[in-house]
């Protein structure tokens, strides 16, 4: 299914006590969405199952993000991101996702699951929503693909490092520090 959505500019909530859960096969495609994914992103489970997790990306996320998130999960480790997805209708919703590697009982990666939950909205707007927007600003300045996510990814990477911690260590003290 092609992703025709546009933004709307609109935000959506949802409950602080659910959870969106997906799970995906190694290469980012849903193989499960639970009942509020399907209802906060507004898509039938059909729509989605099969799908790239990327339907729901939305045009505000940084591309280095994304980097980040895959090159932590292919080598087998969780990562803690807060993400802005874009519903069928075209809002967007922001969530902290918990994404994490699955392994067969022989330890062989078979895929990947994702829980999300209500992001605080303290550090959302003092901390993410800046930063995402400086980092996809320096992505927009590259005519070159690879050169704006290689730029973008060292703007974030950048940051991570200047608060001295790990990006999960830093989503954590971000958190603890609201
Ligand atoms: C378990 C899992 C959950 C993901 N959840 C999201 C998500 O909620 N929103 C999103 O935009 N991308 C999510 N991704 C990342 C997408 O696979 C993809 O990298 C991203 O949407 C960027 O797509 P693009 O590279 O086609 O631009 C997830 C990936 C995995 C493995």
């Amino acid at each position: 299914m092609a992703n025709k959505v546009q933004p709307s500019g609109r935000e959506s909530f949802f409950p602080a006590s659910e959870l969106i859960v997906s799970k995906t096969d190694l290469k980012g495609r849903i193989t499960y969405a639970n009942r509020l994914f399907c209802k906060v992103a507004g898509y039938t489970e059909a729509e989605l199952i099969g799908q790239p997790h990327s339907i729901i990306r939305h045009p505000d996320m940084p591309r280095a993000v994304f980097k980040l998130l895959w090159d932590t999960i292919e080598t087998r480790r969780e990562i803690f991101a807060y993400v802005k997805n874009m519903a069928h209708s075209g809002n967007h919703y922001w969530v902290f996702a918990h994404v994490t590697p699955s392994f067969a009982a022989d330890g062989t990666l078979i895929g990947y699951h994702s829980n999300r939950r209500v992001p605080n909205r303290k550090i959302l707007e003092s901390a993410i929503i800046p930063l995402y927007a400086e980092v996809l600003r320096i992505e927009s300045s590259h005519p070159n693909g690879k050169q704006a996510l290689a730029a973008g990814y060292k703007a974030l990477t950048d940051f991570v490092a200047s608060q001295k911690v790990g990006y999960d260590e830093l989503v954590f003290s971000l958190e603890s520090a609201a």
